[in-house]
């Protein structure tokens, strides 16, 4: 499985020959200038939550391509609307699709529209394949539901916000790698704007001193997640 960061909270996912982009919020984020939103390769949208910081390129995106939105039920519904095609789930639901097997998590934040409009409950993703498991948390504050999914899954990556204000900051992404039992984590939603700007060194020395791996991709960056 390779992870591209696109900036922000916006991921390109490529495995068992698919595509998946997560959040597309590119063309009004000024640190992403290098990414080219018409090249991007896209067979499924995954959307945590509805603010235009997740959502802005959803809808060139899924013209493009031709990618199929997922994400909850509201917001599956809203981009329904638009021609855009979806599979809509909620909290604790898991799906097979060809490319693996997804489960829609709690997440603690909020989730309306730019224009005010109900987005539904925002959440997160569990994706499981026959290669790697990965947790992409959202936009969410630490909270004890995350001790819930290694119960089931073993997280090979965790994807997790740490640009504190709008969501949990590196300390208690730290934390919440704890909870998910996962030593190994992709930082995102930091930088972007001034509320979230961190201390690069600060914040890997912090998972260090904690046994653990911090990842800050530089936009247009990869990675590759095997089993460990
Ligand atoms: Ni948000
Ligand atoms: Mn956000």
């Amino acid at each position: 499985m390779k992870i591209t960061y696109l900036g922000h909270a916006s991921l390109a996912i490529e495995l068992a020959g698919k595509h998946l982009i997560v959040d597309p919020f590119i063309s009004a984020n000024p640190l992403a200038f290098a990414i080219d939103m018409s090249s991007l390769k896209a067979d499924y949208i995954l959307i945590t939550h509805a603010h235009q910081d997740h959502i802005l390129d959803v809808e060139t995106i899924a013209k493009n391509t031709g990618a199929k939105v997922v994400s909850n039920y509201e917001i599956v519904t809203h981009f329904g609307a638009k021609g855009i095609d979806g599979h809509p789930m909620n909290h604790g639901g898991s799906w097979q699709f060809d490319f693996g097997r997804l489960t829609y998590t709690n997440a603690i934040h909020s989730s309306s529209f730019p224009d005010g409009s109900y987005g539904g409950q925002p959440g997160g993703f569990i994706l499981e394949t026959d290669e790697t498991n990965i947790y992409i948390a959202g936009d969410t504050a630490l909270t004890y539901d995350m001790k819930l999914i290694p119960l089931q899954t073993k997280i090979d990556l965790a994807v997790l916000p740490v640009g504190d204000n709008f969501t949990m900051g590196y300390e208690s992404a730290c934390i919440a790698a704890d909870f998910v039992q996962c030593n190994r984590i992709l930082g995102y939603h930091f930088d972007t704007f001034g509320y979230i700007e961190i201390n690069h060194k600060d914040a890997m020395r912090h998972f260090k001193e904690n046994g653990k791996e911090l990842t800050l991709l530089p936009i247009g960056d990869s990675m590759e997640i095997f089993k460990k």
